[in-house]
C-alpha cells in the first residue's frame, strides 16, 4: 500500500491503471467482506473531515457509513457553518483541519479549492466533486461495470447529455482502463477542451478512443449508456433553457431499443426523471443505478483505507 499512503486524489488523470486497478480490488473485497458479516477496523480512531459547499445524498452518507464501517469518524462540515463562508481562506482551513483530522473530503464549485486544499493540507484531500470532476462516482461506477461485464477492454461507453464534472472522470476512467468512450452533447455543451485532451493523452497506453460528439447515433451501438442531470449543482439559472436543447438527448425507451440487448444504463444520481432519463428506463431492466449507488461506499472504503491508513 506504500505508494497510496498519504496521497491526495483530486482527480483519476493522477492515478495509474495499476493503482486504479488496486482501488477496485479492495473495494470488491471490502463489499464481499460486509456481505459476509466480517467486519475490519483499519481507520480505528481516524477522523475525516467532510467539507461541503454544495448539498448531497450519496456522497455525504456513504463516506460518513464507510468510515465509521471501517472505525474512524467522519465531521459534516457545511461550509456556511464554517469560518471559511466569513472569509477564512482555504488554506488556512486545510492548515487547521490537518491538526485534528487524518482526512478531508470536500465537495466545493472551484476545483482550485481542491487542489488548494491538497497543497496546504498535510493529510490526504478526496474531491467528492468539483465543477470540473467526480472522480470518486467514476472509481464506484468502474467497479459496477467490472462487476456487470467482467472486464473494461473491448468495452465502449456513450454518455449521453452534458459534458460535466461527471463526463469528464468518466473519460479519464474509460481512457485508463481500456474503455471506449464518446460524450454525445448538445451543441455548446461538449466537455471541456483541456479535460479532453488530457483523457485522450491518457488514453494512448490503454489504446482506449475517447470522443466527443453532437450526433446521437455515436450512441447506437454503445455497451453501457450514461447520462446525468442537464444542470447541474449552481446551474440552476440555466435549466429552464437547457431543458429544451437537451430534449434530442434524452436516454428513453426509444434510444434504448437502439442499443444492444445486454446494453447497461447508468446514471449517478440524483436523477430528474422526465428529464436527462424516463422512468421507464431508470427502472427498467438494463439500468444499474442503485449498484453504482451501492458502491460509492465500497470504492471510498477502499479509497480511505489506502490514502489514510
Ligand atoms: N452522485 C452523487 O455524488 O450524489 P450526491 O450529490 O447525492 O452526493
Ligand atoms: N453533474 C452533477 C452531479 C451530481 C452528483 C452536479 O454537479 O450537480
Amino acid at each position: 500500500m506504500g505508494q497510496f499512503k498519504g496521497r491526495s486524489l483530486a482527480g483519476l488523470h493522477d492515478y495509474s491503471p495499476d493503482e486504479i486497478t488496486t482501488i477496485l480490488d479492495l473495494a470488491h473485497k471490502l463489499k464481499v467482506d460486509r456481505k459476509a458479516g466480517h467486519t475490519q477496523k483499519p481507520l480505528a480512531g481516524k477522523v475525516l473531515a467532510m467539507v461541503f459547499q454544495k448539498p448531497s445524498t450519496r456522497t455525504r452518507v456513504s463516506f460518513e457509513a464507510g468510515i465509521y464501517q471501517l472505525g474512524g469518524v467522519g465531521l459534516y462540515l457545511g461550509a456556511g457553518d464554517m469560518q471559511l463562508g466569513r472569509g477564512e481562506t482555504i488554506a488556512d482551513t486545510a492548515r487547521v483541519l490537518s491538526r485534528y483530522c487524518d482526512g478531508i473530503m470536500a465537495r466545493v464549485f472551484s476545483h482550485q479549492d481542491i487542489l488548494d486544499l491538497a497543497q496546504y493540507a498535510c493529510v490526504p484531500v478526496i474531491n467528492g466533486l468539483s465543477d470540473l470532476l467526480h472522480p470518486c462516482q467514476a472509481l464506484a461506477d468502474l467497479q459496477t461495470i467490472r462487476e456487470k461485464k467482467g472486464e473494461f477492454k473491448g468495452l465502449e461507453l456513450a454518455y449521453v447529455g452534458d459534458g460535466n464534472n461527471v463526463a469528464h472522470s468518466l473519460m479519464f476512467g474509460c481512457a485508463k482502463m481500456g474503455m471506449d468512450c464518446v460524450v454525445v452533447h448538445p451543441e455548446g455543451f461538449a466537455p471541456d477542451a483541456e479535460m479532453l485532451a488530457l483523457a485522450q493523452e491518457d488514453a494512448k497506453q490503454s489504446g482506449a478512443a475517447i470522443s466527443a460528439t453532437t450526433d446521437l447515433s455515436a450512441a447506437e451501438g454503445a455497451d453501457i449508456v450514461y447520462t446525468d442531470v442537464w444542470a447541474s449543482m449552481g446551474q440552476e439559472d440555466e435549466h429552464e433553457k437547457r431543458l429544451k436543447l437537451f430534449k434530442p438527448y434524452q436516454v428513453n425507451d426509444e434510444l434504448v431499443s437502439r442499443a444492444k440487448p445486454d446494453l447497461l444504463v447508468m446514471h449517478c444520481l440524483p436523477a430528474h426523471r422526465g428529464e436527462e432519463i424516463t422512468d421507464s428506463v431508470v427502472d427498467g431492466p438494463h439500468s444499474v443505478v442503485f449498484d453504482q449507488a451501492e458502491n460509492r461506499l465500497h470504492a471510498q472504503k477502499a479509497l480511505m483505507a489506502l490514502l489514510m491508513s
